[in-house]
């Protein structure tokens, strides 16, 4: 499996996911302006991705930084990062971390503070890994065996520092022995699903059929999905979820179908502060993503468009949220609480 994001000595290096999957190449930031826009050009995408590389744009920046009005410095750095992409909560929590260890080394000699700030967005990038591995040991029993999983976008090792969450939960699963194979919504208009998802599970042999977005219904109705699991952007107090456009439309068909709709995510995508989902700022892409393809325009020269990255799926279609910490089920405002202080 190739890295999403790495440190190295020549900046920040990640793996182009806008060239996915016909080029493999590798873009390497040099500096935090480059990393904000890697970010918002979704060179690098998925929550905790940009979390990991929110961290490592606050160290960079740093390393260039002088010494003299330091504070100010950082504040334009991590102001920068933050206003990348508004909806993955993973990004502002990434950011305050880093800040806040900024804060608590204060006085320090600059190449001390340098150092510690490399070390604690490495030290992200290595827990992410180990947190998905937890959310998979937890999601797995959940999936039923000898079934098709259903997902949405790409909650991978791509989304994350490594081994992703919601395809995180199918590799456990896998590990732990199960038959199951995967239908991967192609979700339009980015193609995560097409462009991404398929392409990682099929470098891990894992048995995936592509299906367009539109035809997820079908499929539940005719019995051929035994549960779905996604990822998430920002999860609120009361277990909203906010995750790719087309998440809600497949949660209302995964009640309507009976099939299990499991949302797997870190701790750290939990927004708590937030009582409800309709409190979620919700990123607008460009027109562009919609009327064209590929570069090629599909849609009337001109036409109005509304571009939506994420939706809102409500608490009442979640059947559990798969967290490192454990599985939390409704009533969400004591079970998020619980896991999160677990
Ligand atoms: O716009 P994207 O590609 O960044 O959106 C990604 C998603 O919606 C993922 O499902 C989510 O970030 C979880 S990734 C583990």
């Amino acid at each position: 499996m190739v890295e999403t994001i790495e440190w190295t000595p020549a900046g920040v290096v990640m793996i182009d996911q806008t060239r996915l999957p016909l080029h493999q190449e590798f873009v390497t930031c040099r500096n935090y302006e480059e990393v904000a826009t890697a970010i918002r050009d979704m060179i690098i995408r998925g929550a905790p991705a940009i979390g990991v590389a929110a961290a490592m744009g606050v160290a960079i920046g740093v390393q260039q930084a002088s010494e003299t009005e330091l504070d100010a410095q950082v504040e334009t750095i991590c102001d920068t990062l933050a206003r990348t992409r508004p909806t993955a909560v993973n990004l502002f929590w990434a950011i305050d971390r880093m800040q806040r260890l900024y804060t608590s080394l204060r006085g320090a000699p600059l190449a001390d503070i340098r150092a510690r700030l490399i070390e604690e967005a490495c030290l992200i990038r290595e827990e992410d890994i180990e947190i998905n591995r937890a959310i998979g040991r937890h999601g797995a029993p959940l999936v039923p065996d000898h079934k098709t999983v259903l997902t949405h976008c790409n909650a991978g090792a791509l989304a994350t520092a490594g081994y992703g969450t919601a395809l995180g939960v199918i590799r456990a699963a896998r590990e732990s022995g199960k038959q199951i194979d995967v239908f991967a919504d192609e979700t339009r208009p980015f193609l995560q699903g097409a462009r991404l998802t398929v392409w990682e599970l099929q470098q891990d042999g894992i048995p995936t059929t592509l299906i367009t977005d539109n035809m997820a219904g079908h499929f539940m109705k005719a019995g051929r999905i035994g549960c779905v699991v996604v990822g998430a952007d920002r999860i609120a107090a009361n277990g909203d979820v906010a995750n790719k456009i087309g998440t809600y439309s497949v949660a209302v068909l995964a009640r309507e179908n009976g099939v299990p709709f499991y949302v797997a995510a870190p701790i750290s995508t939990l927004d708590l502060t937030l009582t409800s989902g309709d409190q979620i700022p919700i990123e607008q892409r460009p027109a562009s993503e919609v009327t064209h393809m590929y570069g090629n325009l599909v849609a009337p020269e001109g036409t109005e468009v509304q571009n939506p990255a994420f939706d809102v799926t409500p608490s009442r279609y979640v059947t559990a949220i798969i967290t490192e910490n454990g599985v939390a089920r409704a009533p969400y405002e004591q079970s998020l609480k619980q896991v999160k202080s677990a």
